[in-house]
Order: structure tokens, then sequence, then C-alpha cells
């Protein structure tokens, strides 16, 4: 592969600092010329085509698969099976960290999941490999598949999310709910969904003796190599992944899936680079998903309207093999002031594939229970559903009694409101009428997301001509880290953004941490920010102990970094080019790394979140019961904001999650065989630009020096928090009909 070699583009001007400014994507005519490489353009010589033959049962064994007419058909070159598998190193099945999932790397004949691998064929070409694993004809040993919420007795989990307790309890609910005025008991259920990312699942492997290169999309190219390493018995060092684009992530590339192991086994087997890219069918199984859900919310609030209990009780499925558990009733640990408060989760056992971080992975499923239940609950009280709100949301963390930062909260909710012209909103449900007699209503959700960090590492050049350099192994999925984290890089090296080469997505850079969480601007940012300040500061060094520098004296402190010069902040007219300073020095460059993490004091004293309001209008057929979502504003704090264009895209982008987690996605499982009947993009909906004609995602400044010191939120998972729950409670309004599961259907809104 090339170096990546950014676009150059006229808005490119710096005004002022880089950071704030709203850039376009830096790589965005590479991506429109498809100049940009993902992993399955690579076509290294020799390379053959890998395609998976996959399980139609989701619980049994394989019994028999004819693997002599495969090898008999042109072109394929071998079929790889449970029995000349090469060896791994570590067992699959081996959970050593939670982060560590089992995977399916044909281990042994038992099928736990239809839908999971079950053989590789390699061919010459992908129609031969394709043919070829059409020609296996497996039998297969059945057992009958537990599907659903029901299909076991649930279980206490041992951690749920990323290691959260099942349970937590505050206050004593019970008491509060006996001494409400009044109380809401809503079930809420939603479906399994799938991540879908436009880009399937790919792998290119090529191995070299015991070295491996690998181009393969990632969210977390430091724990992936680890996982290589670990299961081939490698160095690190040994190990070379590229992952400069993702075509999409949503959390199902977090984490290195059985599809790109057995790519990387099938190269190992024939000793040629194998390429194996997954159908888009082939997405709904090995590669994560959002697990079913069905909470039970309840709310009492006293005569004031007032919370005086609130209970989240969730039931969630994950795989018969692994854990992962969607910790959807952490979302009310936080976001509203109830004196007791009680999370607890369930899980029922299913054969399905494990269940993952997916787009707000609890936040999602959670936050559109929650708002329908507070949304009841302020009905009960006769209240409007946003004074509800104002009355009731939290001013400290009410579980740890932390302070939160309802200043910010309160002014998303008055922002939008005002954008969106809530007052006046009549209280009455069904009061509403457009002039064609559709049923219009206005519901209100509160976004809330986590303001996270992982740890990551960057390391900072300055070159001997005065231009700079940042290294770091981030990811960008598409959501702009090309030109976000460059952004930072140049304001750290003091540097234009032009005289800046931003190197990433390879796993021989300083590890970004993991593209998740929404916490990869934060963390790379830092780690970016805190390098750039290092290598400046070694420059300084350098100056101010040289007495032939105009800067000599000025101590480090004593300067500052702008334009390619240092500066004496006492005289700003005494400076020197980083290019004099590194030649006086004989220096060719000079480098330093820095890092970032989160900072646990920090933590320990305040709750850190992102913030939003977001405001939808549906209207309703009263005959027909079909449902359109005509306007949905949001307004969002999420500290501060790298690049207003690409922040203000993540943020649309959250909603129209909203949206098609509240209308149209939905995984469909055939209870019979546990079988996913619409795995492909025709049957699972998703919206498309006609199914929201208005969309507006603002943002609410906010400066916040507590969560890291540049002031950065995460945008990426925010807008899905409080979208689905406002257009859920704008069909209540519209209706009078509460929605109880998801997506809505028409069936549950007819006969209005
Ligand atoms: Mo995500 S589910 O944080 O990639």
């Amino acid at each position: 592969m090339p170096d990546l070699r950014l676009t150059e583009n006229a808005l490119h001007q710096r005004h002022g600092s880089n950071v704030g400014q709203p850039l376009t994507r830096r790589d965005g005519v590479l991506k429109v010329t498809g100049a940009a490489p993902f992993a399955a353009d690579h076509r290294p010589p020799g390379l053959l085509h890998a395609v998976l033959a996959t399980s139609t049962v989701a619980r049994g064994r394989v019994v028999r698969l004819d693997r002599a007419a495969a090898l008999a058909h042109p072109g394929v070159v071998e079929v790889m099976t449970p029995a000349n598998r090469p060896p791994l190193a570590m067992d699959p099945d081996a959970k050593l960290n939670p982060f560590m999932f089992r995977i399916d790397v044909l281990q042994n004949d038992r099928v736990r999941y239809a839908g999971q691998p079950i053989a590789v064929v390699i061919a010459e070409t992908l129609e031969a490999a394709t043919e070829g694993a059409a020609l296996l004809a497996p039998d297969y040993e059945v057992e009958p598949p537990r599907i659903g919420l029901d299909a076991e007795a649930p279980h206490v989990p041992p951690v749920v999310g990323p290691g959260h307790p099942a349970e937590v309890r505050h206050g004593d609910v019970e008491a509060g709910l006996a001494a409400a005025a009044h109380r809401v008991d809503l079930t809420i259920e939603t479906p399994p969904q799938y991540h879908n990312a436009m880009e399937p699942h790919a792998v290119v492997a090529a191995w070299d003796g015991d070295r491996l290169t690998v181009d393969t999309p990632s969210q977390g190219l430091g724990m992936a190599r680890m996982r290589l390493a670990g299961l081939f018995g490698i160095p690190l060092d040994n190990i070379l992944i590229r992952s400069p684009f993702l075509g999409g992530g949503f959390g199902s590339k977090g984490f290195l899936t059985g599809p790109q192991i057995l790519g990387v086994l099938a190269a190992r087997l024939v000793g040629r680079p194998v390429k194996l890219v997954l159908r888009r069918e082939q997405m709904y199984g090995p590669t994560g998903h959002r697990a079913p859900t069905r909470q039970r919310l309840r709310i009492g609030t006293d005569a004031e309207g007032r919370l005086t209990a609130l209970e989240h009780r969730a039931k969630v499925a994950t795989s018969s093999f692994d854990e992962f558990y969607e910790p959807a009733a952490d979302a009310s640990h936080a976001l509203y002031a109830s004196p007791a408060i009680v999370t607890a989760h369930e899980g029922v056992r299913n054969d399905t594939g494990t269940p993952l971080f997916m787009r707000a992975p609890g936040e999602a499923t959670g936050s559109i229970a929650l708002e329908s239940a507070i949304d009841e609950a302020a009905a009960a009280a006769g209240m409007d559903p946003l004074a509800f709100r104002l009355a009731n949301y939290a001013e400290v963390e009410p579980i740890t009694g932390k302070p939160f930062s309802s200043k910010a909260l309160r002014a998303c909710y008055d922002r939008g409101a005002e954008a969106f012209g809530w007052a006046g909103r009549p209280l009455e449900p069904r009061s509403m009428r457009d002039q064609d007699g559709f049923l219009v209503g206005w519901g209100v959700g509160t976004a809330l997301f986590p303001a996270l960090m992982f740890q990551g590492e960057a390391r900072a050049v300055i070159a001997a001509d005065g231009r700079g350099r940042m290294e770091i192994g981030a990811h960008d999925m598409g959501q702009g880290a090309w030109t976000a984290l460059a952004q930072v890089a140049a304001d750290s090296l003091g540097l234009d953004l032009d005289a800046v080469e931003f190197r990433s997505g390879r796993s021989d850079l300083p590890d970004a941490g993991i593209a998740g969480g929404s916490a990869h601007t934060a963390t790379a940012g830092m780690a970016i920010h805190n390098a750039g300040a290092a290598v400046i500061a070694r420059l300084a060094d350098l100056a101010t102990a040289d007495d032939r520098s105009p800067l000599y004296g000025a101590g480090n402190a004593g300067v500052v970094a702008r334009g390619g010069r240092l500066h004496r902040r006492d005289d700003e007219s005494r400076s020197e080019a980083y290019a004099e300073i590194l030649a006086r020095a004989g220096l060719a460059e000079i480098d330093a790394r820095g890092q970032a993490a989160m900072d646990p004091a920090a933590q320990a004293a305040y709750a850190m979140h992102a913030h939003g309001a977001v405001f939808a209008e549906v209207k309703v057929d009263p005959e027909l019961g079909q449902v359109r979502c005509t306007r949905l504003v949001g307004a969002f704090a999420a500290g501060r904001i790298v690049n207003p264009r690409l922040a203000r895209s993540q943020l649309l982008g959250g909603m129209i999650w909203g949206l098609g987690f509240a209308l149209h996605e939905e995984a469909l499982t055939d209870p019979r065989t546990g079988r996913i009947v619409n795995a492909n993009l025709a049957e699972y909906r998703v919206p498309v630009n006609a199914d929201l004609p208005y969309l507006e995602a603002l943002t609410v400044p906010e400066e916040d020096r507590i969560v890291n010191a540049l002031g950065i939120k995460g945008v990426g998972e925010l807008g899905i928090t409080g979208s689905a729950g406002a257009i859920a409670n704008a069909i209540r309004h519209a209706t009078g009909i509460r929605p109880r599961r998801f997506p809505v259907r028409i069936e549950d809104l007819i006969g209005l």
C-alpha cells in the first residue's frame, strides 16, 4: 500500500487555531475517487480467495461435509475444516479478560448458532471458492434452538457491559413507591439489532515465515495485534495490521472476530496470501450484535411531580457460550434525581452469536425505556413532559453524589425547546392534527452519554525543515479522525495543518486505545496534545539553554509555540524558527511521546457525561397506523468541539440511529430454526432520507476543564440516546398509545 496522502483542500486555511475549525474531511477526495484503500482492496501477488461455509442450524454438530466435492471443483485449492485447520497457540474459547471474546475458528464440530463458520474454501477465484463452499452440502445432528427472552430460566450475570455490577441499589425503592402520589409500571421490549457497517468485515492476510501482515478494519489496533500474537504464538513485533479506513464499525470491529482469524488461518494453511470478505448475511452471527431486551420500569412521584422511586430491571439475551450483557438498566443511574434507585439485570442464554458493544450499548436500549417511563410519569403527574424533566434532572448524580454538569443539560433543554418550538404544546394526547387529518404528536427525550477516556499514546516529531509529524495508531471509522485528530496535532505543535504530516491507522504506530465508547477523540486527542507539548518542551530546552538563541534564558515556561516558531512570552518579537533551533543543535529531528488516560482523581470527584435534549414531531395516519417522523431537533453539550462540521455529522448520525431504533431496525429470528430471516439490507430496515425530512443537531457551548485538559467529550453515540425515546413519546402524544415494543409496528397503532 502506498503511503497515505491526505487530500489538500482550499478550505484548510487556518484561522487562529486549527481546533474548532469546521474543516471538511481531509480524506474526502480519496474516498469519493476510490483512492482510499479499504481492506478488501488489497491484492498482494499470489492472492487466493477464501469463502466461509456457515451453519444453517443453530445448535448441534456437523456430522458430514463433502470435502471431496469441493476440492474437485476447478480452482479450489484447499478446504479448511477442524481436521486440517492449523494449530493455534491458545484456545479460542479461553477468556483471560472480559474483552477476550470466544470465537469460532473451526475448533471442533459443534454448532453454537446459525451462521457459524463450519469450513473455509480457498480457491484461485472468488467464484470458485463460492461454488466450492456450496458443494460441501453439510449434514447436521440438530438440537432445538433456544431463542428469545423466554427460552430458559434467567440467571444473574456476573457483570454487565464492560464490567459494571449487574445490580445497583440506592435507597428504598419500595418505600418510595408506597409513599408516591402517582405510580408508573411500564414494560418495554427492544429487538435484536445488527451493526451493519457498510464495509463488511474483510481480511487480507499474508505470512512471511512467522511474520504476518494483515489488512483488516479495526477499531482497536493495539488489542487486535495482541489477539493475533496470543492466538498464533508470535511476537507483537512480527505483526503489522493496516487499517487506514473503515466503512463503519459501530462496535463490531472493536475486537477481531472469528472470520478475520479464519482468513489468517487460511493463509497459514495454504502458504499464500488469502483474502476473506464476509457477505452481508454472514455478518449476522459471528461479528456481534445488540441483544434483545425486556425492561420493566417502576416510577413513583409525589404530588408536586418529583421522583420518589425509580426501579429499572432489564432481562437481556446472551449467547450459550460467552458473556456479554447489554447494560440497559444502567441508563437510570445518573440522569434523574430519585432518592431511591434500583437497577438490575438478568441474562437468558440463546443459541445465537455472542452479543457485543453496539452503538451506545446499554445507553441506547436503556434510554428508550427510561425516557418512555419518564414520559408516563409526567402524564401521571399531569405535567408537561419537558417541565417534568426540568423538575427532575439531577444536579448531582443521585447514586454517587458526584457533581453533574446540570447547567449544560439545562442549556440543552432550553436551546432544543426553543429551536423546536415546544412552547404551546397541548398536554392532551390526540389533540393536534395537520391539514391532511394526520395525528400530530411532539415528544422529548434526554440524551446522556458518559465522557470516557482510554489509554493511548502518540509520538510527535519536528524535523530539520521545521515541519511536524504526529504518529498514532488511531482509527477512522468514517467519523473523521484523519481530520479532527490532525487538527489537534497541528495545534499541539504550534503549526499550520499543512505543515504537519499525520500518520495513523497502522499497528506499528503508538497504540491509540480503542475507538469506542465515544472516547477516541478525547483519548487520541490528549495523547497527541501531550506528545506535541513534550516535543515543543524539548525544543524550548534546546533554545533557552543556548546563548546564541534570542530565547536564551527565557526558561521553558517562558516561551510559546506558534506558526512554526518559539516566541518569548515577555517579548513576542523575540522568536526563533523550529528549523533554526534544530540546525544550530545539529539535529535532523527531535521527537517525544505523550500519553493519555482518564484522571482517576477527577473521576472519583465528578460525574462526567455529555448531554443533550432531543425533540421529535411525528405524524400518524389514524386509519393505517403508519408513523412518519417529520422533525427531529437535538441540542447537545459535549465539551470542546474539535471540528463542528464533523461533530454535527456525528450527532445527526446518532439521531438517525435513534429513528431506526424507534421505527425500523429489527433482526427477525425464526424460533424453530434459530435463523435470522432478514439477514440482508433489503429486509433489515434502516432509515433513508425520505424517512426524516427535517433533522437538526445544535451544539451548546460547554467548557469542561475537568474531563481532560482539552475539554473534549464524545459525540459518536450521544445522539441515539435521546432520539428514540423522543420519537416514542411523540407517538404517545399523537395517538394516546404508549409504544411498548420496538420498532413500533403499525399493528400496535391501528384501530385508533
Ligand atoms: Mo462503540 S459500540 O463504542 O464502537
